[in-house]
Order: C-alpha cells, then structure tokens, then sequence
C-alpha cells in the first residue's frame, strides 16, 4: 500500500457550504491529502476557510483562475504567497506579462506556494472553443499557452487528459500536469475532454483533479479509496 502522501488524487471539494465540506474533508482524512477550494467556498468563507482546511492537515489548492491586469494579479498573488497554500491558479490567457508578474510576486514572497497556469477549460469542446477563439486551432493555444508558463516560471498547467500526449511530452520535464476532466466512461456532467484516471496517468499526468465522482458518491470515502487503489495498480 502506497503511502498516503504519495497518491495523486486531488479532491475537487466543490460544495454548498463551509460546514459541508468540513465535515466531508473529516471523513476523509485517512487517505486524502490535497484538497482543492474553488470560488464558492472562497467567497463564502475566504482566507478563514483556506486556513481551516490547511489546520486539518489538508494540503490546500486555490483554484481561482486569476485573470486579469498584471498589476492586479501580482498584488493578489503576494497576498496569497505566504499563507501555506499549498498551489494557487492563474490563466494563462492573460498573457506573458501576466504570467510574469504573478511569479515574480511569488519568488519576492519567499514562500513555498506553487504557481499553476490554466491552459484551456476541459468543458470547452472545439466547438465552444471556435466561438470564443475564431480562427486559432486549440492544439495551437495549448501548446503557446504551456510554452508561457513554461518560459514564466509556472510549477506546472491545468490541461484535460487528452491534451496530455501534446503537452506532456513538450513540457512535463518541466512543468507538473495537473490534469481535471476525470471520468469513466459518459457520465462526463459539463466536461468535454475526459479520460478515466488511469489513461490520465498513463498519458503523463502528475496529479488529477476529481470532484463529483466522489462528491456525488454513495460513499465518498470509498469512491476515493476505490480511486487511489485503481491509480496505485499502475505503479
Ligand atoms: O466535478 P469535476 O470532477 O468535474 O471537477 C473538476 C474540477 O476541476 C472543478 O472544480 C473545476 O473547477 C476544475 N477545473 C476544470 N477544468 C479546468 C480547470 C479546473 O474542471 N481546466
């Protein structure tokens, strides 16, 4: 049996309430280890919340997509540096000087935050994609936006498993594929660009990102127990 620290599964706790998803992380403290925190949480409970989840021993992954000016995004990523979150997102559609300042801010923060770029939603398919991006393929935005998280010190890109045969073997020595869109089969709710968690692992993903096949679960606890030992049969 794996060591729990070592297992790659991220759960994605995208509930209603604080109070739901601290007595969810509870009872699955015995075998999860990095907890992912989206905008509705956040915007209910905020910094507080993080430092709750990261006082359970949680490591804490802020999935807020930050896109906006340079200045913006660097002031908010110094606010985040050196509060033991464990990785914060921003997308990678702000651009390079974007991308630069929010690493900067979070080298001149001394601490040990990792920065993740978002290369493009795993819910667009190419035809959403076309409609807001006409004219420019998406292999040819996923392989430029990975180059400038890349060539501006991001620790690693959001990209769906299927893009992971174009990205892992041009980037995944230098950055960790941190990979949501995680599904068997159909049942894929709004994600277009799925794979089961083993051909993510296979195709080169570092740590895949799953939330409602185990929040949605009879027993989340055994859907993620289930989960861990389907990925620990592959190494
Ligand atoms: O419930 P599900 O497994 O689809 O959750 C996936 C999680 O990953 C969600 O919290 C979503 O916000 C996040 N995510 C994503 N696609 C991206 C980036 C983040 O699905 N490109």
């Amino acid at each position: 049996m794996m060591n729990k620290k070592d297992h790659k599964i991220i759960l994605a706790v995208d509930l209603a309430s604080q109070s739901e998803a601290e007595s969810l992380l509870d009872s699955l403290r015995e075998d999860l280890v990095h907890v992912k925190i989206g905008p509705r949480l956040f915007a209910s409970g905020g910094i507080s919340f993080v430092n709750r989840v990261t006082e359970m021993g949680f490591k804490v992954f802020l999935d807020l997509k930050l896109h906006d000016i340079p200045n913006t995004v660097s002031s908010a990523v110094d606010y985040f540096a050196s509060r033991g979150i464990w990785a914060l997102t921003v997308h990678s559609a702000g651009g390079a000087t974007m991308l630069q300042a929010a690493s900067s801010a979070n080298r001149s923060a001394l601490g040990e935050m990792m920065l993740f770029g978002v290369t493009v939603l795993t819910s667009l398919d190419s035809g959403a994609w076309e409609e807001v991006n006409p004219g420019c393929s998406m292999q040819q935005a996923l392989w430029s936006r990975a180059a400038l998280c890349a060539a501006n010190e991001m620790d690693g890109i959001i990209c769906s498993p299927i893009d992971l045969p174009l990205l892992a073997s041009g980037f995944g020595n230098r950055l960790k594929m941190v990979v949501p869109g995680i599904r068997d089969g159909e049942s894929g709710d709004d994600q277009r660009r799925t794979a089961s968690p083993e051909d993510a692992l296979k195709m080169g993903a570092d740590y895949l990102v799953v939330g409602r096949p185990i929040l949605k679960a009879a027993s989340p606890a055994k859907a993620l127990a289930d989960m861990i030992a389907r990925t620990e049969r592959l190494s």
